[in-house]
């Protein structure tokens, strides 16, 4: 079975599953995944049953598909993504995003967990997205195109929908919350960065470092998906700090953050269904 054929057979299944189209995706980073509990009439797609869906082996990533409601709004949560530093192929790490994309899912919301680049940002901030570097050595769209997907050279311009940014600091405002704007930056990993790579990227414009996120965003920007992504800061980038860069530390900074991140996108998506049709 082509690629294609794979992509519209998962997103069958997952909607005779789950028998709406979700209004909004959102795909949780690292140790972020708790978003999902608070779903109403959930129901959890088990991702083991599907064809090429492809489970994450990275610890904090639980690999979960949950539909549901918040508030009035349908929503599918997909805990855990998988990375290219996985061995996956971009096709593989696209997978999900495609299948989003063909059920019709107008919103795609991510969050992922970074490195602070700026010396504005601290561990535990959070962080939207007004643009991206891709530095992780290949795109997703590479190879035959397929027009009814979009198009051969989709634009970038508008990749973080205005709008949904402007949602997104309404809702933290509403909260008491600080939430700052930021360019994100991702490498391939799985190492972390050596401190003249984090110079370098500083210098270049990125505010944040990461190793995930921009594939499946130019994947939904070419499904022409409206996208929004929360960062949240783990840590210091590399050589901010006289300290070691561990994944432990990102997962504990992420569970500090996760009640924080969550309350965020309840509030954006309540105002994403107040106001967007
Ligand atoms: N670098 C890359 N990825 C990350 C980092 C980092 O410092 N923190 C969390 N994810």
């Amino acid at each position: 079975m082509s690629y294609r054929e794979e992509v519209a057979r998962a997103a069958k299944l997952i909607q005779d599953r789950i028998r709406t189209v979700p209004k909004v995706a959102v795909v949780l980073g690292s140790g972020l995944g708790s978003l999902a509990d608070s779903l109403e009439d959930a129901v959890t797609v088990p991702v083991a049953g599907i064809d090429r869906w492809p489970v994450s082996t990275a610890p904090g990533h639980a690999g979960r598909l949950v539909s549901g409601r918040l508030g009035d709004v349908p929503v599918l949560v997909m805990q855990g993504r998988v990375h290219y530093y996985e061995g996956y192929s971009p096709e593989e790490v696209a997978f999900p995003t495609r299948v989003l994309g063909e059920m019709g899912v107008p919103f795609y919301f991510a969050t992922n967990a970074s490195g602070g680049v700026s010396h504005d940002l601290s561990p535990g901030d959070l962080v939207v997205l007004h643009d991206h570097i891709n530095l992780q050595g290949f795109n997703p769209l590479r190879g035959r195109n397929e027009d009814d997907w979009g198009p051969r050279f989709p634009d970038m311009t508008f990749t973080y929908d205005r709008e949904l940014i402007a949602i997104a600091e309404e809702a933290a405002s509403s909260l008491g919350e600080r939430l700052k704007r930021g360019v994100y930056a991702a490498f391939p990993g799985p190492s972390f960065e050596t401190p003249a790579e984090i110079r370098m990227i500083r210098t270049l414009g990125a505010d944040l470092v990461g190793m995930s996120t921009i594939p499946e965003v130019i994947v939904a920007r070419h499904m022409d998906m409206r996208v929004c992504v929360i960062s949240c800061v783990a840590n210091y980038a590399a050589g901010m700090k006289e300290a070691v860069m561990t994944h432990e530390q990102v997962m504990k900074e992420m569970g500090k953050a996760a009640g924080r991140l969550s309350r965020l996108l309840k509030s954006m998506v309540a105002i994403l269904g107040s106001r967007v049709p």
